[in-house]
């Protein structure tokens, strides 16, 4: 096809054959990365017309501790602790295992909230590669790094993709570490029908407005025994263990009446949402299957995911563009992906000077980082426009090659849509 430069008010020259697919792809209704699912909104007023009533907003009140009791029985684990938010709870995680300071052996693919906790609490982080062909951490790189420091190994079930749970913890067995997993991703996971959360010491949820099950904000502390349990109540109660006694230094990391009767909602339809979800997995691997350069992973039959995240790697030789390249052009065409996780917590400039921070010791990670883009899926996206995607992906390294000079430089990675 003959190349008719365009104009455009974004970017100057544009090739004829990228204005063509603009003409046929470009979105009316920005196709983001997520978006929540709401609850009925008369069925939410119902709830706050009874918390109205009673006045009871907060403090561990009983819509906090019914969704308490019906979360831990949804996701099939004993002892289950609400808590403010999951960068709270992955404090109170470390606390209630009483992990001050030390290293912990941690991932730098995973958003920074699980790196910072550690730097609250005086903890060393000690960065460890990821798996050749995942998203997690490497567990045959992880006792190269074990030293006299090291206290604990914090795994983060990176997009809802359960880590080689058995493999960490025989390390963690070898060496008497703890085991604390970042399960923000993987509300609901289980693996041959069995909740991952239950792995290692402890887990920690969050339920951002992002995630799959959202209060909001909000989180979670799953536990392996009923003492841990007191203690993260303890914690998140500011360490008042009743009207005159206070045993410990706590934070106030409770989650209120209203969040939890926006929680016991999402409850009742989450199973619904998840099955969409997988149905939008399926479109999105059906259509890039056999696209070269594009790669995702293909899910387990052994596993129940939940499909909050769609990640793609995009090999830049194979494919024709760069994820760089895609990622700014598809912003054009109204489809906001995100470059989960990039950059690396690694190179962040106050973990960047870590002798395990270094690139040349995190290839995996530091070229996944590179190549990760996270395509729109969320409950109502119409599976239409998840194919409109798919085709927009395959044509659009054929147009780009011709129209280099049109695409803007990535705009500064933001962590939430
Ligand atoms: C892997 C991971 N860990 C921790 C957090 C922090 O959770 P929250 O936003 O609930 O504090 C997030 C949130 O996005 C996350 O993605």
């Amino acid at each position: 096809m003959t190349e008719t430069p365009a104009t455009s008010k974004s970017s100057g020259i544009i090739s004829g054959r990228v204005q063509d697919l603009l003409d046929k792809y470009r979105f009316s209704e920005p196709l983001h990365v997520t978006r929540p699912t709401l609850p009925e909104l008369d069925r939410y007023t119902a709830k706050l017309v009874e918390i109205w009533r009673t006045r009871r907003l907060t403090n561990q009140g009983p819509v906090h501790d019914a969704l308490e009791r019906n979360l831990a029985r949804h996701l099939g684990v004993e002892h289950l602790s609400l808590t403010c938010n999951g960068t709270v709870a992955l404090q109170f995680a470390l606390r209630t295992l009483d992990i001050d300071g030390g290293e912990v052996i941690t991932t730098p693919f995973t958003f920074p909230a699980t790196i910072h906790v550690l730097h609250w609490r005086g903890i060393r982080p000690v960065f460890c590669d990821i798996e050749a062909n995942g998203f997690n951490l490497d567990p045959a790189r992880i006792e190269a790094l074990v030293g006299p420091d090291t206290r604990a190994i914090l795994a983060v079930h990176t997009f809802g993709i359960p880590c080689d749970v058995a493999a960490i913890q025989s390390i963690a067995d070898r060496h008497g570490l703890s085991v604390i997993y970042d399960a923000a991703h993987a509300f609901g996971v289980r693996v041959g029908g069995r909740t991952i959360l239950d792995s290692g010491d402890l887990s920690v949820l969050s339920f951002h407005a992002t995630k799959t099950f959202t209060t909001i904000e909000g989180g979670a502390v799953t536990c392996s025994t009923s003492r841990q349990k007191s203690r993260v109540d303890l914690l998140r109660n500011f360490g008042i263990a009743g009207e005159e006694t206070v045993n410990e230094p706590g934070l106030n990391g409770k989650l209120n009446e209203l969040q939890a009767a926006f929680g016991l909602l999402k409850l009742e339809t989450i199973d619904a949402e998840i099955e969409q979800l997988a149905k939008l997995a399926a479109i999105y691997r059906k259509e890039l299957a056999g696209l070269d350069g594009l790669s995702f992973s293909e899910p387990m039959p052994s596993i129940d995911y939940n499909f909050g995240y769609f990640p793609i790697l995009v090999d830049v030789n194979r494919y024709g563009m760069s994820r760089d390249q895609l990622y700014a052009t598809l912003k054009r065409f109204n489809v906001h992906p995100r470059k989960y996780f990039h950059p690396l917590c690694s190179t962040i400039s106050c973990y960047a000077s870590l002798p395990s921070a270094h690139p040349d010791i995190l290839p995996v990670a530091t070229r996944v980082a590179g190549q990760v883009l996270c395509l729109p899926i969320y409950t109502g996206l119409d599976p239409d426009d998840v194919v409109s995607v798919c085709d927009l992906l395959r044509e659009l390294p054929g147009a780009y090659i011709r129209a280099t000079e049109s695409i803007e430089p990535h705009e500064a990675p933001r962590w939430r849509s």
